[in-house]
């Protein structure tokens, strides 16, 4: 297939590779600065950087959308494509509606509309990853459109579900919860040790065993540790004191305790 990313960040710098070691080909890379279409060209075989929107002469028949989610309408308003298209966006939490709804709006030419989210975390500048194990949340308008997309999805990887937008916004909430707050808190951890000349990778065998548990766990509740699952209330008061002059930190201890007293994350 021949395709274009509209976007250069983090999904399109693995998924663009993913995509051409399928044996696809990605012929163009848009992305607003011209040196980051160019950053992720360099990884790709003969694909072409630019800025420009209008993509009627592309060769392309999928567009994918890799730009942020509120980005999206902007980017949709502006965008030309050729008759035939198949334009696809990534994310988790904007519905296959919103994009049939701004593509009808300022589309000249009718576009198929689909979702490929894929569920991992990606960040530009790593190594590009391996999709064989990424599951990929397929959603689209039509049947044909819908086919073309399994088909891609199965070609990088060995999970591939057919997800409507309700279940993929729940998905992405659930992992934003497992996912961009757990680092976060690993980013407090680590700022904590730092600020008192400790090494935080003293904590990496914890921070390991955390996840080994939790992952193994029918309910990762079940394996819950520490001074709230054991009602240690002199401990959490301590605790609360070492960061009084800390509001924002002593405020998520507060809350994530309380959540932990209620059990099982509710
Ligand atoms: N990151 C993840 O882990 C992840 C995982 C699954 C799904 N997703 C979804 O995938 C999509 C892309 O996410 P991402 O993390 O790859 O995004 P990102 O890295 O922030 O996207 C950056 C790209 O979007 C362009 N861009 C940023 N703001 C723009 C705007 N207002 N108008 C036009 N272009 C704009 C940037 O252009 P310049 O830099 O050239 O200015 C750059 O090409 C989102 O829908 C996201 O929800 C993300």
């Amino acid at each position: 297939m021949n395709i274009t990313f509209i976007g250069a960040g983090n999904v399109a710098w693995h998924l663009a590779p993913a995509l051409e070691n399928a044996g696809h080909q990605v012929n163009e890379v848009v992305s607003r600065q011209l040196s980051h279409a160019r950053q992720l060209v360099s990884l790709l075989y003969d694909a072409r950087p630019r800025t420009n929107l209008n993509l009627t002469d592309s060769p392309s028949e999928l567009f994918v959308l890799t730009v942020p989610d509120d980005a999206l309408p902007d980017v949709c308003s502006r965008l030309v494509l050729p008759e035939n298209a198949i334009v696809v966006h990534t994310s988790g939490s904007r519905s296959l509606d919103d994009l049939n709804g701004w593509m009808q709006v300022y589309s000249d030419v009718p576009a198929r509309t689909g979702v490929f989210y894929p569920l991992q975390t990606f960040s530009r500048s790593q190594n590009p990853l391996d999709f064989e194990g990424i599951p990929i949340c397929i959603e689209a308008a039509d049947p044909d459109t819908e086919a073309k997309l399994v088909t891609l999805g199965q070609e990088i990887s060995s999970i591939v579900y057919l997800v409507n937008s309700a279940e993929r916004r729940i998905l992405h909430l659930s992992a934003v919860f497992a996912c961009n707050f757990t680092n976060h808190l690993l980013a407090v951890a680590q700022n904590l040790t730092e600020a008192h000349d400790l090494e935080f990778d003293l904590l990496k065998p914890l921070i390991r065993e955390t996840f080994r548990k939790a992952l193994l766990a029918p309910n990762p509740a079940d394996v819950q540790t520490g001074p709230a699952r054991r009602g240690d209330q002199k401990t959490i008061n301590t605790h609360l004191q070492m960061l009084a002059d800390q509001p924002r930190l002593m405020e998520i201890y507060e809350v994530m305790t309380e959540s932990i007293r209620g059990k099982r994350g509710r």
